[in-house]
């Protein structure tokens, strides 16, 4: 076979062990077989019920959809207000009692927050912003912890009409003042700081340093999580407690355009400037909370709690917009997992009776590096649904997670999707999908997806290529802040009037879709096209190994050579011969082509903040290079300590 003849990315990583829907949990859950029915019937027709049925709008829309690709606007002529329907609407319909958040400070101080709580709190925060001059339009920057105040001050914005801009608090000053620089915001709303891992962690010297050098700031609000004091610039900074708490805790929501933008976030690229992602306000709201419910099987009664932070879009969908909408109760949590200990968040399962969790691989494979006994140590039978977002989950860690997390009971949601797409687009239906360990399954009702060569052609079932979407949706991005010609540049135009995600993926015979990682991430091993996911799933197969992380490094003979970057499971020895034996069960897994051909056993892996492996840095150590930029690392001295391990294994 010649080069070109051969497929865009090799499927060889083929996973058999299936999981269909348990018959009770399918007899009452939320999503029903025919809802795939009614969006593939008529999409456009299946979401505009839906938005007339779930929003209560100020205004009824006029327009379902006005699509010129690539640019989408929902529900056009329609007014509301994202704020309203999150917070007054669950008060006006008698959930003013129930709990909204039920929030866990590290240092085991609480608070609880009923709906009529948040309308009193969101209203008052909303009139200062008002005081302070911030008008509809007006962008607001919020760089926080985990702490209540963060979603106040989301809905207080979306109250007001005023975009936010929430820059995640563990993120440099220099990365915010570019991300207030870019979007041109007026107050900026932070604290003193945080708890992380037993210490405390201060936000208000590095807004202080971001705000010298962003002429557009006019006010800081800062909330005293420490009770200590800080230093306070004169006629700028502005306690919350003495602006906000004197507030009337009356504010009439504003009513906007559906098409209004409710927030930008911002992705980082590692050597490229940051993209506003640009969110409006109903297509948003209808998308993450119908799949909220759909997805998450969400009841009345339901503990729900998404362990990412408000500051990734996993957070803005999935614990401020698409749950507050549907009236839940969720866990906040503002610190670490293994604080004090390994078990910090099965007590706090147990103890709240949580019944949905929502987490990434990267926690998984962390709890599977300790060891079963923490999850044992609880009781977690309150829990009935399990979520996995951010990354391609390797088949053993789904499976740790279905039998020490789930009790072998509840089902796995694996939900591929991006800050771009706004809500899940790839998901099992929970009580309707056969579930298989490592696949997201299929799109969302209403979602079109395929997988496509380099010319954009569909590959047949069984093959691998870039994953694309075909048709508008809901919740997608509306653009990036200020730039029109990026957007397309980047999004729309590999391939002619498809969304490209930049991800790879295949389907198997079944159609099923397989996430491989992003594209930048396949290596070229003499030709063959091979997804780091599947080798590093078949590293994580092995008993020893906890986590892995691989990377093509330049080989004379094969182009590129596969450099495997393993961690063990705690009380494993990093031995040469453990080495060999790692090698050939990639190769009796995969195939010999897919054997590493170098393993480095390491304590730790580069990560961004958002728990994404950094293959470019793994990439420089591997290739002897000098490093670029690190600043977006978890922890920079896991680079340091990656370079001194000498322990480098060669085939
Ligand atoms: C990856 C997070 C495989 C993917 C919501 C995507 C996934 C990027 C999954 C977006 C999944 C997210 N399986 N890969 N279930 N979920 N990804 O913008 O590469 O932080 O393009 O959004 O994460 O990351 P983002």
């Amino acid at each position: 076979m010649s080069v070109d003849q051969r497929p865009e990315i090799e499927n060889l990583l083929a996973e058999a062990r299936t999981f269909p829907p348990d018959p009770a949990f399918a007899a009452q859950a939320n999503a029903k077989p025919e809802i795939y029915d009614e969006a593939a019937a008529d999409p456009v027709a299946f979401w505009e019920r839906l938005a007339r049925e779930r929003i209560s709008w100020f205004e009824p829309f006029t327009t379902t959809l006005e699509w010129q690709l690539p640019f989408a606007k929902w529900f056009t002529g329609g007014k509301l207000n994202v704020a309203y329907e999150c917070v007054d609407r669950q008060v006006e319909r008698g959930l003013g009692d129930k709990v909204a958040y039920h929030w866990i400070g590290e240092p085991g101080d609480t608070r609880t927050l009923t709906y009529r709580d948040l309308q009193r709190e969101v209203s008052k925060a909303a009139n200062a912003l008002l005081e302070l001059g911030v008008r509809t339009g007006d962008r607001v920057a919020i760089y926080m912890p985990m702490i209540p105040e963060l979603p106040i001050a989301m809905l207080a914005c979306a109250r007001i009409g005023a975009p936010h801009t929430v820059v995640f608090g563990g993120f440099s000053a220099e990365a915010l003042s570019g991300r207030i620089n870019d979007c041109g915001a007026k107050v900026l709303i932070t604290a003193d700081g945080g708890w992380r891992r037993g210490k405390k962690v201060g936000l208000k010297h590095h807004a202080d340093e971001a705000v010298s050098d962003t002429p557009t700031i006019e006010k800081v609000i800062v909330v005293d999580r420490f009770g200590e004091g800080v230093h306070m610039v004169p006629r700028r900074d502005l306690w919350w407690h003495d602006i906000v708490d004197r507030q009337s805790d009356d504010c009439p929501p504003v009513p906007v355009d559906s098409e209004h933008m409710l927030y930008l976030l911002y992705t980082s690229g590692t050597t490229a400037k940051p993209k506003g992602i640009l969110h409006t306000s109903a297509g948003y709201l209808l998308g993450t909370s119908f799949s909220h419910e759909m997805i998450f099987d969400l009841k009345p009664d339901d503990v729900y709690w998404c362990a990412a932070d408000i500051g990734w879009v996993t957070g803005h969908s999935y614990i401020v917009y698409g749950p507050l909408k549907n009236g839940t109760t969720g866990i906040l949590y503002e610190g670490a997992p293994d604080t004090p200990t390994w078990d910090r968040w099965w007590q706090i399962v147990e103890e709240y009776k949580v019944s949905i969790l929502y987490t990434a691989p990267t926690a998984i494979r962390a709890f599977m590096k300790q060891g079963p006994q923490y999850p044992e140590a609880h009781d977690l039978a309150s829990l009935r649904l399990l979520g996995s977002v951010g990354e391609p989950i390797n088949p053993e860690a789904w499976l740790w997670y279905h039998e020490h997390v789930g009790r072998g009971k509840a089902p796995i949601v694996d939900t591929w999707w991006q800050t771009e797409t706004g809500m899940i687009l790839i998901t099992p239906l929970p009580g309707v999908t056969t579930t298989k360990p490592g696949s997201a399954t299929f799109p969302f009702p209403g979602v079109e997806a395929d997988v496509v060569d380099g010319n954009g052609e569909s590959v047949p079932l069984g093959g691998g290529g870039y994953l694309v979407l075909k048709r508008p949706w809901p919740a997608m991005l509306r653009g990036i802040y200020g730039d029109d010609e990026r957007y397309r540049q980047t999004y729309w135009s590999r391939f002619d009037g498809l969304y490209f995600a930049g991800d790879g993926a295949k389907r198997d015979e079944d159609g099923y879709f397989w996430l491989l990682g992003r594209v930048d991430d396949v290596m070229n091993i003499a030709g063959h096209r091979i997804s780091t996911t599947e080798v590093e799933s078949a590293l994580v197969d092995h008993r020893a190994v906890a986590e892995a992380a691989v990377v093509g490094v330049k080989d004379d003979v094969t182009g590129q050579a596969i450099y495997g970057f393993v961690i063990l499971k705690a009380g494993q020895e990093p031995t040469d011969a453990l080495a060999v034996q790692l090698r050939e069960h990639v190769a009796y897994v995969i195939g010999p082509i897919a054997r590493p051909k170098y393993l480095m056993f390491v304590p730790d892996l580069p990560k961004t903040r958002s728990g994404k492996i950094m293959r470019r840095l793994l990439r420089d150590i591997a290739e002897g290079r000098t490093l670029g930029d690190t600043t977006t690392l978890a922890d920079a001295t896991v680079v340091e300590t990656i370079r001194d391990n000498t322990g480098v294994a060669e085939e």
